[in-house]
This record gives C-alpha cells, sequence and structure tokens, in this order.
C-alpha cells in the first residue's frame, strides 16, 4: 500500500487528522469509509422533493468556545449567525427550554422575579434535601423540585432511555441548569453558527487535498491484514469492535428517525421541538427549513420533518450515545489497555474512545493527535503507540 498514512473513518475527527497530515505534514494519506459517504454523523444532504439541507444521522449545531478550531473551521466554510433555541411541548402546552425565568413564570402562571423563583425551586428541591438521592427522580428533584421535574425531565428521560427515572442510576445527571433570566439561548458558547453551504460541503473542502485519497463503501477490517503493522493507522470505528468484542459490547443507546414531507410551508414555528409527554412515542420533532431562514430557494408550501425516537443499541444499529454504565466503564479500562498495547494504531473519535464527543470537541482532539503522536512520529521518529 503506497501511502504513509491510513485513517479508518471519515467524520470530523478523521477528516481532521487526514487534512493536517496531508496540507502540514506532506503525508500520503488513504481514508477508509464503511458509509457510501464522508462526514460521518455530521454528514448532510439536501431532501430531493424539496431541496431542503436534511442532517440524516440527528440534529448537527455547531458551537464552540475553542479559538484554535473556531479558526480551523473558517478555513473551509463561513456560518450563519444561527442561534439554537428549543422550546418543549407539555400537556398540550408550549414552554422555552432550557428551563429558565420564561419557562418558571409560563409553568407557574404567574410573574416571578429571579430572587422569587430561586426562592421557589430551592423550596421544592428541599424534599430530597440531608440524603444522598438513590436515582435519577430524587436527583433531578433535589435539583429543580418535583413541579419542573415531572414536566420537563420525567417524561423525555423515560422515552429516552426506555426505562422509568426511579430505576435509573442518579449518576445520569450532575446538574440540570436552571437560569434566573429570560436568556433561552441554548449554547453559551462564544461562537456558533451553521455552515453556509452545508455540512457535507464544509466536509467535502476538508477531504480536497491531493494527498488525500477517500475510498467509500470500503470496511477497514476488510483491509486490515494489509494495512495493520504495515502502515501507521487512526482508527476511529468502534472500540470493541476493533479487538472482536473480546472484552464484550460496549452499550450504546441509538435514534431512529421518521422522516416526513408535509404540505405546508411552516409545521411548527421553529427548528426543534421537544415532547415532554410520556403517551408521545417521539422526543422531539426537528424541522430543517428553521436551521437556514436565510435561503430563499427552499419552497413556501412544503417543508421537511423528523422525528426521533430513542432506543438501546443492538449490535447492528448505528451506536449514538454511550450508556456508561459501571460495566461499561470496566471493560472500556480493558479495551484502553489493549489499545495502548496495539503498535502503529492510535484510536480516536467518538467510537474509537467511547466518548460522546460534539464536533468542536472531535476536531479539538484530532488536532492534538497530530501536535502530540503524528507530528512527532513523521518528522522526529518518535513511535506510534
Ligand atoms: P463519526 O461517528 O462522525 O465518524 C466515524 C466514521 O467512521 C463514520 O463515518 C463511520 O461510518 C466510520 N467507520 C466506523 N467503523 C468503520 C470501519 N470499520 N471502517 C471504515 N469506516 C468506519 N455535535 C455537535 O457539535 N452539535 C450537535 O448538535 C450534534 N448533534 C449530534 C446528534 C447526534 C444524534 C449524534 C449521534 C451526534 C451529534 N453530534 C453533535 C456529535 C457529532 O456527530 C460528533 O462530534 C462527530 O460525529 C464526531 O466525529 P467522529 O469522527 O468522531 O465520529
Amino acid at each position: 500500500m503506497n501511502v504513509d498514512l491510513v485513517v479508518a473513518g471519515s467524520g470530523f475527527f478523521g477528516l481532521t487528522v487526514a487534512e493536517r497530515c496531508a496540507a502540514e505534514l506532506g503525508l500520503r494519506v488513504l481514508v477508509l469509509e464503511r458509509r457510501n459517504h464522508i462526514g460521518g454523523n455530521a454528514y448532510s444532504e439536501a431532501e430531493p422533493e424539496t431541496g431542503i439541507e436534511i442532517h440524516r444521522y440527528g440534529a448537527h449545531l455547531f458551537h464552540t468556545s475553542n479559538e484554535r478550531v473556531w479558526e480551523y473551521a473558517q478555513r473551509f466554510t463561513a456560518f450563519t449567525g444561527y442561534q439554537h433555541r428549543v422550546y418543549s411541548t407539555f400537556k398540550g402546552r408550549v414552554y422555552s427550554l432550557p428551563i429558565n425565568l420564561g419557562t418558571i413564570c409560563e409553568y407557574f402562571g404567574r410573574a416571578f422575579t429571579p430572587d422569587e423563583a430561586r426562592a421557589l425551586v430551592a423550596e421544592q428541591a428541599a424534599e430530597v434535601a440531608g440524603r444522598e438521592p438513590r436515582d435519577l427522580e430524587e436527583k433531578a428533584v433535589s435539583l429543580i423540585g418535583r413541579p419542573l421535574y415531572e414536566a420537563f425531565i420525567r417524561g423525555y428521560t423515560a422515552k429516552q432511555w426506555q426505562t422509568d427515572p426511579r430505576d435509573l442510576p442518579p449518576e445520569i445527571i450532575t446538574r440540570l441548569p436552571v437560569r434566573y433570566t429570560f436568556d433561552n439561548r441554548y449554547f453559551n458558547d462564544t461562537h456558533e453558527g451553521l455552515p453556509v453551504d452545508g455540512y457535507t460541503a464544509w466536509l467535502e473542502r476538508m477531504a480536497d487535498h491531493p494527498n488525500i485519497e477517500v475510498r467509500l463503501e470500503t470496511d477497514f477490517f476488510d483491509l486490515r491484514d494489509e494495512v495493520v503493522g504495515r502502515v501507521p493507522t487512526v482508527y476511529t470505528g468502534p472500540l470493541d469492535r476493533y479487538f472482536g468484542f473480546a472484552e464484550g459490547e460496549l452499550g450504546w443507546r441509538t435514534l431512529d428517525f421518521e422522516l416526513e414531507v408535509k404540505p405546508t410551508g411552516d409545521f411548527q414555528g421553529t427548528p426543534v421541538m421537544n415532547y415532554a409527554d410520556e403517551d408521545v412515542p417521539y422526543t422531539r420533532i426537528h424541522e430543517f427549513r428553521h436551521f437556514h431562514p436565510e435561503r430563499s430557494h427552499y419552497p413556501a408550501d412544503r417543508t421537511v420533518i423528523m422525528r426521533e425516537f430513542s432506543r438501546f443499541a443492538d449490535r447492528g444499529d448505528e451506536p449514538y450515545y454511550p450508556i456508561n454504565t459501571p460495566e461499561d466503564r470496566d471493560r472500556l479500562l480493558r479495551y484502553r489497555a489493549m489499545a495502548r498495547g496495539e503498535d502503529g494504531v492510535l484510536f480516536g473519535g467518538r467510537l474509537g474512545t467511547y466518548k460522546y464527543l460534539d464536533m468542536h470537541m472531535a476536531i479539538a482532539s484530532a488536532l492534538s493527535m497530530v501536535d502530540n503522536r503524528l507530528r512527532p512520529h513523521f518528522t522526529e521518529g518518535r513511535p506510534l503507540t
């Protein structure tokens, strides 16, 4: 194989490594991608009937406070001024999220000052005072009180985990931020926006370098014997699969998406509506046209919505969110030890480290791998372990 580096997986992690190694280190890079398109879960495409850009693997909102990542991302795309805001429907009424002073005033049906709202939540949270929460429900009540928990957390969490929150461990939530202002911007980061020409255009520009070859519909494991031990490799696929599931499977949640074209120019008036009621089977509905209000070519009489359903993943499903039970964490430690012993192969990205990473975190972590492992290997001959 006449290349300097093989990268398994063309998500943000794999493409950042490939782009830097090709452009900065002058290496010939072969990217192997199992799917029939690049970009991993950030991939987007035009829905054929309407031309509206949809995010096939769930809505992707770019935000970062990391200046290096922001500067790097802008080499490949400009960003719109999009700011993410989320609403939640509960018992036929609509509230703004994350829970803020507006949510509290709407839910309790009167005006509260910030101090009054703080005092109310503290009084309601005191129900679990003085003892360690035994389950997720108690933990959430100890943080925000029972009324807000029952409206905004209980049903949504039960649907996300297919489990009653009283049977879930308290560690799943560490904090439930309540804002005592009317600020309902979802992200607090310095920079936020959506790629002007879409995610796929951004990702394609990253891969567009004469030293980079991308082979789609190619599973790394079909070429493993030609690669491992011969060509330095960065593997961004599932960690447990690399080792033949020798220590058992790492647990993931997956999502099912139901896409529908609706005969109206606006279905819900906002990009994302959560559904907190337990008897509504989906967790949220995305309406993609609202991510790009600046696009004038979208049709005025049709729109695309996507209902999202959450469940535990089986082996054939797309792994989306690590479950991270104590057993998963034990397994992960054993797999990490095995990964350290794998000469010439570095493991990275969401699947390769069994860690949920936002896009900016995947890019930052790939840039660090180039700085700390790949550049020293290729320029100073340090071993790649
Ligand atoms: P990613 O999963 O994207 O890419 C891995 C690639 O490796 C895939 O293309 C896969 O096909 C390929 N692969 C796996 N095994 C292989 C094999 N054996 N051979 C060849 N190829 C193989 N982030 C954010 O900043 N804002 C957001 O709003 C969201 N929203 C969001 C929603 C959902 C539902 C998910 C699951 C994730 C997000 N993210 C996000 C996170 C974002 O998707 C994440 O940061 C990137 O996917 C991370 O990129 P990676 O390259 O690590 O993995």
